[in-house]
Protein backbone atom coordinates (compact mmCIF):
# COMPACT_ATOMS: atom_id res chain seq x y z
CA UNK A 1 0.00 0.00 0.00
CA UNK A 2 2.85 2.40 -0.23
CA UNK A 3 1.52 4.28 -4.22
CA UNK A 4 -1.82 6.03 -2.18
CA UNK A 5 -4.24 5.43 -4.45
CA UNK A 6 -5.83 9.26 -4.12
CA UNK A 7 -6.98 9.60 -7.98
CA UNK A 8 -10.57 9.29 -6.50
CA UNK A 9 -9.93 12.23 -3.90
CA UNK A 10 -8.84 16.24 -4.95
CA UNK A 11 -5.81 16.68 -3.33
CA UNK A 12 -5.80 20.24 -3.29
CA UNK A 13 -6.56 20.93 -0.32
CA UNK A 14 -3.79 18.55 1.25
CA UNK A 15 -1.28 20.48 -1.21
CA UNK A 16 -2.48 23.58 0.94
CA UNK A 17 -2.60 22.09 4.25
CA UNK A 18 0.82 20.94 3.53
CA UNK A 19 2.88 23.96 2.12
CA UNK A 20 1.62 25.98 4.66
CA UNK A 21 3.36 23.77 7.02
CA UNK A 22 6.46 23.48 5.08
CA UNK A 23 8.27 21.74 8.53
CA UNK A 24 5.52 19.62 9.87
CA UNK A 25 6.58 16.49 11.53
CA UNK A 26 5.18 14.20 14.23
CA UNK A 27 4.62 16.72 16.72
CA UNK A 28 2.02 18.55 14.32
CA UNK A 29 -0.37 15.56 13.88
CA UNK A 30 -3.15 16.66 15.39
CA UNK A 31 -3.03 20.72 13.33
CA UNK A 32 -2.59 18.53 10.16
CA UNK A 33 -5.52 15.70 11.16
CA UNK A 34 -7.71 19.14 11.90
CA UNK A 35 -7.19 20.63 8.96
CA UNK A 36 -7.22 17.69 6.93
CA UNK A 37 -10.96 16.92 8.20
CA UNK A 38 -11.92 20.19 8.08
CA UNK A 39 -10.83 19.72 4.24
CA UNK A 40 -12.18 17.01 3.78
CA UNK A 41 -15.11 16.27 5.85
CA UNK A 42 -13.04 13.26 7.36
CA UNK A 43 -9.66 11.40 7.04
CA UNK A 44 -9.97 9.28 4.08
CA UNK A 45 -7.02 6.56 3.71
CA UNK A 46 -5.66 7.46 0.84
CA UNK A 47 -5.14 11.54 1.84
CA UNK A 48 -3.70 10.13 5.33
CA UNK A 49 -1.14 7.67 3.26
CA UNK A 50 -0.48 10.74 0.95
CA UNK A 51 0.39 12.63 4.44
CA UNK A 52 2.53 9.67 5.33
CA UNK A 53 4.71 10.08 1.74
CA UNK A 54 4.67 13.35 1.92
CA UNK A 55 6.16 14.59 5.70
CA UNK A 56 7.89 11.29 6.22
CA UNK A 57 6.17 10.35 9.44
CA UNK A 58 5.15 6.38 9.91
CA UNK A 59 1.48 5.24 8.56
CA UNK A 60 1.34 3.80 11.88
CA UNK A 61 1.30 6.67 13.85
CA UNK A 62 -0.48 8.58 11.87
CA UNK A 63 -3.64 6.00 12.44
CA UNK A 64 -2.41 6.38 16.06
CA UNK A 65 -3.27 9.57 16.06
CA UNK A 66 -6.32 9.59 14.13
CA UNK A 67 -8.03 6.71 15.94
CA UNK A 68 -6.83 8.01 20.02
CA UNK A 69 -9.13 11.14 19.64
CA UNK A 70 -12.76 11.35 19.30
CA UNK A 71 -12.64 14.08 17.50
CA UNK A 72 -11.35 12.66 14.07
CA UNK A 73 -13.05 10.43 11.98
CA UNK A 74 -12.04 8.03 9.55
CA UNK A 75 -15.27 7.58 7.78
CA UNK A 76 -17.68 9.74 6.39
CA UNK A 77 -19.19 11.94 9.27
CA UNK A 78 -22.79 13.55 9.24
CA UNK A 79 -23.16 17.30 9.25
CA UNK A 80 -24.77 16.58 12.96
CA UNK A 81 -23.63 13.96 15.16
CA UNK A 82 -26.42 12.68 17.44
CA UNK A 83 -25.00 10.66 20.44
CA UNK A 84 -27.38 8.75 22.94
CA UNK A 85 -26.79 7.55 26.32
CA UNK A 86 -26.87 3.24 26.79
CA UNK A 87 -25.56 3.90 30.36
CA UNK A 88 -27.43 2.33 33.19
CA UNK A 89 -29.11 5.51 34.56
CA UNK A 90 -30.43 6.27 31.05
CA UNK A 91 -31.65 2.49 30.44
CA UNK A 92 -33.64 2.24 33.68
CA UNK A 93 -35.27 5.09 32.59
CA UNK A 94 -36.28 3.88 29.23
CA UNK A 95 -32.70 4.88 27.12
CA UNK A 96 -33.85 1.53 24.91
CA UNK A 97 -37.05 3.60 23.54
CA UNK A 98 -35.13 6.53 23.05
CA UNK A 99 -32.61 4.52 20.99
CA UNK A 100 -35.28 2.38 19.07
CA UNK A 101 -37.14 5.72 18.42
CA UNK A 102 -33.33 7.64 16.98
CA UNK A 103 -32.71 4.39 14.81
CA UNK A 104 -36.58 4.47 13.03
CA UNK A 105 -36.48 8.35 12.50
CA UNK A 106 -32.90 8.14 11.10
CA UNK A 107 -33.13 4.81 9.37
CA UNK A 108 -29.70 3.98 10.86
CA UNK A 109 -27.95 1.85 13.36
CA UNK A 110 -25.83 3.21 16.01
CA UNK A 111 -22.03 4.54 14.03
CA UNK A 112 -23.79 4.55 10.64
CA UNK A 113 -24.42 7.89 8.98
CA UNK A 114 -27.73 8.42 7.09
CA UNK A 115 -27.42 8.45 3.28
CA UNK A 116 -28.05 12.36 2.78
CA UNK A 117 -24.97 13.00 5.07
CA UNK A 118 -27.12 14.90 7.84
CA UNK A 119 -26.90 13.00 10.48
CA UNK A 120 -24.12 10.54 12.42
CA UNK A 121 -25.82 8.35 14.83
CA UNK A 122 -23.78 7.23 17.80
CA UNK A 123 -23.82 5.38 21.37
CA UNK A 124 -21.97 6.24 24.58
CA UNK A 125 -21.51 4.66 27.72
CA UNK A 126 -22.55 7.79 29.68
CA UNK A 127 -23.04 11.43 28.56
CA UNK A 128 -22.31 13.09 32.37
CA UNK A 129 -25.43 13.91 33.08
CA UNK A 130 -27.27 10.85 34.55
CA UNK A 131 -29.85 13.56 36.50
CA UNK A 132 -30.66 14.52 32.76
CA UNK A 133 -31.52 10.54 32.16
CA UNK A 134 -32.57 9.40 29.33
CA UNK A 135 -30.89 11.95 28.00
CA UNK A 136 -29.52 12.54 23.96
CA UNK A 137 -26.85 15.09 22.72
CA UNK A 138 -27.06 16.68 19.05
CA UNK A 139 -23.79 17.79 18.22
CA UNK A 140 -23.30 19.94 21.65
CA UNK A 141 -26.75 19.99 22.83
CA UNK A 142 -28.05 18.39 25.39
CA UNK A 143 -31.62 16.90 25.61
CA UNK A 144 -32.64 15.75 29.09
CA UNK A 145 -35.86 14.04 30.33
CA UNK A 146 -36.42 12.27 26.98
CA UNK A 147 -39.11 10.02 25.74
CA UNK A 148 -39.17 8.73 22.54
CA UNK A 149 -42.63 11.04 21.66
CA UNK A 150 -39.81 14.04 21.24
CA UNK A 151 -37.41 12.77 18.75
CA UNK A 152 -38.87 13.13 16.22
CA UNK A 153 -39.00 17.17 16.66
CA UNK A 154 -35.70 17.62 18.03
CA UNK A 155 -33.57 15.86 15.30
CA UNK A 156 -35.63 18.51 12.69
CA UNK A 157 -34.37 21.16 14.12
CA UNK A 158 -31.25 20.17 12.46
CA UNK A 159 -30.92 20.74 8.79
S1 LIG B 1 -26.00 6.97 32.22
FE1 LIG B 1 -26.88 8.26 30.74
S2 LIG B 1 -25.93 10.18 31.06
FE2 LIG B 1 -24.99 8.86 32.48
Amino acid sequence: MSNSNTASLDTKPLDRILASMPDAGPNDLVPILQQVQKAYGYLPKPILMAVSDRTGIPASRIYGVATFYEQFHLVPHGRHTVRCCRGTACHVKGGPNIIKAIKQNLGVEPNETTEDMRYTFETVACLGTCFLAPVMMVNNDYYGHLNARKIKSILERYT
